[in-house]
């Protein structure tokens, strides 16, 4: 473990926000000593309240926490109306597509083109506050359109990741009972067009009956099937619509949007985020995180499809005035050179993107970066997973010339918000350490009971006060939000929200997020549930039980390895069965969810209560030597001949 301390270097430290750790203490200590006037504080400056809140922060219904109780705001003048006296004429969105094709998008053109959309929506498919927007949607502007149209009319959007199957899209338009999917013919990738309304319907002719009508913007120009009556134009239509469309006074607590993601047991879960808690958190952290200024352009290499997407590409940089990137493309194509050459281009000043990208790049072009004057950028984040010290050290030095600061993130769908990183300007880094919490967020590294975890032990990352910008509820199950989140850990006899992930505290209390204790694998950044690939394992015929562990993998950080046993032993090969797996997993999934390794193997390790040991499973795929007591499996032999399968391959 590398012990290395990185210094914020001071001629950016000197006109950051957050300069130094000082300054971060008395804030944090600030935040102790009065939670909720420190929240006040923020709130009254960077919201702009219609109708005044009367509570900063209820707690009487808890874990269902309200913030800023009974206040009207919008989101989309948030991001869009209350910027347009000062900065109309600025970028607000900078759209790269694949082919190299630039779009500056000021904040008036965004004006006008969210406003025609939020009329489309109402006046011609009648969306109303609280229906549910279905988004499939490539990475252009008309995602974010979309968006904020959506915000602007109050109507709740749940983003599908555009790499999900039809199932997959289907059971989400479903579970939100969604009226209207916006989607695209499709748009490029590494230079060629790709698909993705036939998903969509694909989807629709096989349920999601609430669906009233499909509206389809052109990107691609590709040939597309059209359902008369179900399936509309955006480009047809848009132009007819007036550019002004008034805000819908929104409650703090009305839902923003939906976001699913895995969880370890069942069905992805629907989180739901709020107005008001969620859009400042989204700026604040924008401002203090990446410390975005006057002139700025910051780059997220994310996909909107994801909470990275919302948060950081989309409503944070939009609510706190920047302008922010959009790229359709990959950055390893045309080459492993593109983001630098995009860095260079648009002389980007912060940019925020995901281990596994960086890895991948790492190793495509360890020298590219030198080719191209990166000198704008003063910030470089990460998210998504654990940066191993390596990578952590390539992206500082070669990246960012040892002068930008590494904000490494540690976040989640359900937080909405940045909780554990550093500050660019304030914190000393030790490279492998998310660093601390950021003012205003409690959290703690405890036992299940409570207790604080010893320095240099695992425990359980928690949060132990609400935040604003955290999950209201699982949409449709709020005993399951209660149970996911709430019902592990209990601290002075309350429960506390845990995210599932475990955590370190080393002696200078630098915290070190040590990955999921749960059922949950991160492949690339993403979080993919093991139940949910067993689920889908189960529909192939000559399988009888499939148990799946994550296995560290060199680019992706993890790789999915599935322990298959088959109905009849020797009825088919490993090569067969691994690809009628990943043939059923692409269907039911989407491709982020193939597994890269199967083992067929007799049985699996059981207890006698006949739940399956997915430790010894990890740490066989790992090679790692088995130190766990098997005497009490229902099978202990079991394990030695599992290990001889793996070993063989
Ligand atoms: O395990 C943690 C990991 O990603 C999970 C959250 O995934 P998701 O909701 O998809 O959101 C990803 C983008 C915020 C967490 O429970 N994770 C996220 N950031 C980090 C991380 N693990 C280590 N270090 C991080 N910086």
């Amino acid at each position: 473990m590398s012990e290395e301390i990185y210094y914020p270097n001071p001629e950016f430290a000197k006109d950051a926000r957050i300069n130094s750790m000082e300054q971060y203490w008395e804030l944090q200590n600030s935040a102790k000593e009065d939670y909720e006037g420190f929240w006040k504080g923020y709130a009254d400056e960077k919201i702009e309240w219609l109708e005044p809140y009367d509570k900063v922060l209820d707690e009487s219904d808890a874990p269902f926490y309200k913030w800023f109780t009974n206040g009207k705001m919008n989101v989309s003048n948030q991001c869009i109306d209350r910027h347009l006296a000062t900065r109309g004429e600025q970028t607000a969105i900078l759209f790269e597509g694949d082919k190299g094709d630039v779009e500056h998008i000021t904040y008036n053109q965004l004006s006008q083109r969210v406003n025609k959309m939020a009329n489309l929506l109402k006046n011609e498919f009648g969306i109303k506050k609280g229906d549910r927007v279905v988004l499939y949607m490539p990475m252009i502007p008309e995602a974010a359109y979309a968006m904020l149209a959506c915000a602007r009319i109050g109507a709740i959007h749940s983003i599908v990741f555009g790499g999900f199957s039809a199932e997959a899209l289907k059971d989400r338009i479903e579970d939100a009972g969604a009226k209207l999917v916006i989607t695209a013919d499709g748009a490029y990738r590494k230079g060629k067009p790709y698909m993705l309304k036939p998903v969509v319907d694909e989807a629709l002719g096989q349920g999601g009956e609430s669906i009233e009508a499909v509206l389809v913007v052109k990107r691609n120009n590709e040939a597309i099937e059209w359902v008369e009556g179900r399936d509309h134009s955006y480009n047809d239509l848009i132009d007819a619509q007036s550019d002004e469309c008034p805000f819908e006074p929104m409650d703090s607590e009305d839902p923003l949007f939906l976001l699913y993601t895995s969880g370890s047991t069942g069905k992805p879960k629907g989180v739901q985020h709020s107005q008001a808690g969620y859009i400042l958190w989204a700026q604040m952290t924008m401002e203090w995180v990446f410390d975005v200024r006057e002139g700025d352009v910051y780059w997220c290499t994310a996909d909107i499809g994801w909470i990275t997407g919302h948060t950081y590409i989309v409503y944070g940089p939009l609510a706190a005035g920047t302008t922010t990137v959009m790229f359709e493309g990959v950055p390893t194509y045309p080459d492993a050179g593109r983001a630098w050459s995009m860095v260079e281009k648009h002389k980007i000043t912060q940019f925020y993107t995901a281990p596994t990208a960086m890895r991948l790049l790492h190793k495509m072009g360890q020298d590219e970066p030198k080719k191209y004057d990166l000198s704008t950028l003063r910030v470089l984040g990460t998210v998504g997973e654990p940066i191993d010290p390596a990578a952590w050290k390539w992206y500082y030095e070669v990246v960012g010339g040892s002068k930008a600061s590494i904000v490494d993130t540690y976040w989640q769908t359900e937080t909405g918000g940045h909780m554990i990183s550093p500050l660019p300007g304030a914190t000393p880094i030790k490279p492998g350490y998310a660093t601390f919490p950021l003012p205003g967020i409690m959290a703690e590294i405890l036992e299940a009971d409570g207790t604080p975890t010893p320095v240099g032990e695992k425990g359980l990352m928690c949060i132990t006060r609400p935040w604003p910008s955290m999950i209201r509820t699982i949409w449709g199950d709020p005993e399951r939000f209660v149970k996911s989140y709430f019902g592990d850990v209990k601290k002075d006899g309350k429960p506390v929200y845990f995210t599932g992930d475990g955590a370190m505290m080393d002696e200078d209390g630098y915290i070190k997020i040590t990955g999921r204790t749960d059922d949950v694998i991160n492949v690339s950044g993403h979080r993919i549930g093991t139940a949910e690939i067993e689920d889908a394992i189960k529909k192939v015929d000559a399988v009888a039980v499939s148990a799946v562990v994550g296995k560290p993998h060199d680019i992706k950080g993890e790789g999915i390895f599935a322990y298959i046993v088959l109905k009849e032993a020797g009825s088919a090969d490993t090569e067969t069965i691994k690809a009628e797996i990943n043939a059923v997993l692409k269907q039911e999934i989407g491709a982020i969810a193939l597994c890269d390794q199967i083992a067929i193997v007799p049985d699996v390790p059981k207890t006698r209560s006949g739940k399956i040991m997915r430790r010894i499973l990890r740490a066989i795929a790992k090679g790692e030597p088995i130190t766990q007591d098997t005497s009490t499996l229902e099978d202990p032999s079991i394990v030695p001949a599992i290990e001889k399968i793996v070993q063989e391959g």
